[in-house]
């Protein structure tokens, strides 16, 4: 049936999405040129109609790290859907969301003790920050400036990017900001002893901005010292993305909460989970009155278990964190030479392959660099992103709203080939990019998509 439809209604594509989903969004992309048809994907590749093969360097914004379409974890899902398992009894329990929470413990430090799944990552945010309240019996919740959680109303009031929150507002009451990798504000907001818990991704994904040596380690001093909660966002950065399976490895911190989603289903079913310490489970599940006190009706569903279980095999039978680590070294030593031949490139940074290049005005001034950001600040990372998809048919992305950075999260089955495509491609780009006639193009397409 699925088949029959697809091949009926071939190359419809952009003008269904338009009429019955979202047409702006769909003019942005024939603005930028990126409305392609897509025929299909594997591991990092992405393939157009016509059969040209793209490297994919967004992976789906980080769910595809075992690869798009891998094979074992379409085969456990093939399994798990002959076998007709007895999942959502809802009344009742089955086998494999335990499973799946056991193999996630087990690879996660022993102060946390108990999963609750979800649908996505903003939903385990979510629940960090109701249960979070309900275990401290704090109402106050600190986050850090330019962090992202999701775009549901409580992850929103967590975020604290206002390009993201302006218009939706008012946002929930008793959430606070302070700036990213600042121990002394963290210190003074925590004192009054007021803040359930503060919650921070161990590397931010918007801008890709690594935290100072320390910070982590002392904020979570901080957060033991004055009873608030732990909450590392690993929704991003988790399973390898950084070059270990969780990023929290890095600094040997011992959250108390742990979100997680994107890639824990191989990029095949949404799901999501929150980790917790046995004294944020004791807090809040307290009772047989409150052993439901939160969840959601698909939440530990059986397909979304089995994906799972099958992601985190593969991460390890692959070794696809080690890849990570090592790929991740390889791009940053690749990349990094161009911080020398161009003085447009600011910095080259990253963590396993989780990877970004800022952008800046040159030292001695450029009129065209201020006429980019006069049409809109941060263009100049889109005059890099558009002519790698459309000349070098690599698929990448600017690293957050106004922000003049490029960033890569692709696969971690990347390859060293696919590293060296892409220097060559970015070298190629960033010098054509420096030129005043294309800058004009570009920031006269730009107004013309607003
Ligand atoms: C750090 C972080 N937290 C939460 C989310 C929200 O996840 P989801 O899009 O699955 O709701 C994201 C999404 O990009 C994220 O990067």
């Amino acid at each position: 049936m699925i088949r029959e439809l697809l091949e009926a209604r071939a190359g419809e594509d952009y003008d269904l999405y338009a009429r019955t989903i979202n047409p702006q969004f769909v003019r942005v992309l024939r603005t930028i040129g990126f409305d392609r048809v897509w025929a299909r994907t594997e591991g990092q590749y992405l393939y157009d109609r016509d059969g040209s093969r793209y490297l994919d360097l967004l992976g789906g914004f980080g769910m595809f790290n075992a690869g798009r379409n891998n094979p074992r974890i379409r085969a456990a899902l093939v399994e798990a859907l002959e076998l007709e398992t007895p999942g959502s009894v809802q009344l009742g329990v089955s086998l494999l969301p335990g499973l799946l929470a056991e193999e996630l413990l087990r690879r996660t430090p022993p102060r946390l003790a108990h999963v609750l799944f979800t649908n996505s990552g903003t939903e385990a945010v979510e629940a960090a920050l109701k249960l979070g309240r309900c275990a401290t019996g704090r109402t106050r919740v600190l986050a850090t400036e330019h962090g992202f959680h999701g775009l549901t109303l409580g992850s929103l009031s967590a975020s604290g990017d206002p390009h993201f929150t302006e218009r939706f507002g008012p946002l929930l009451p008793g959430f606070d900001h302070v700036p990213f990798g600042d121990v002394d504000a963290l210190e003074q907001a925590l004192r009054q002893e007021d803040v359930a818990l503060f919650l921070v991704e161990p590397v931010q994904g918007h801008g890709v901005y690594l935290p100072p040596p320390g910070y982590l380690e002392r904020a979570q001093e901080l957060c033991r010292r004055y009873g608030t909660l732990f909450a590392v966002d690993e929704v991003q950065t988790g399973f390898g993305r950084t070059g270990r399976l969780f990023a929290f490895e890095h600094w040997g911190l011992e959250p108390d909460l742990v979100t997680v989603a994107k890639s824990l289903s191989g990029g095949y079913v949404p799901v999501g989970a929150l980790l917790m310490s046995k004294h944020v489970y004791a807090g809040v599940f307290d009772s047989l009155e409150h052993s439901v006190s939160h969840g959601s009706t698909f939440a530990p569903n059986d397909l979304a278990m089995a994906a799972g279980l099958a992601t985190l095999r593969e991460l390890d039978d692959a070794q696809l964190v080690e890849r990570s680590e090592r790929l991740g070294e390889y791009l940053l030593e690749s990349t990094r030479p161009l911080r020398d031949r161009f003085e447009v490139v600011r910095d080259v940074r990253g963590l396993g392959l989780l990877w970004a290049m800022e952008f800046a005005e040159p030292e001695q001034g450029s009129l065209a660099w201020r006429v980019m950001e006069r049409v809109q600040t941060g263009l100049f990372a889109q005059l890099v992103v558009v002519p790698l998809f459309t000349k070098h048919r690599i698929l990448t992305q600017v690293a957050g709203y106004d922000l003049p950075v490029l960033k890569a999260i692709p696969p971690l089955v990347l390859t060293e080939q696919d590293v060296d495509d892409f220097v060559t491609a970015l070298d190629d780009v960033i010098h054509k990019a420096t030129r005043p006639t294309r800058v004009a193009g570009l920031a006269l397409r730009a107004v013309k998509a607003r």
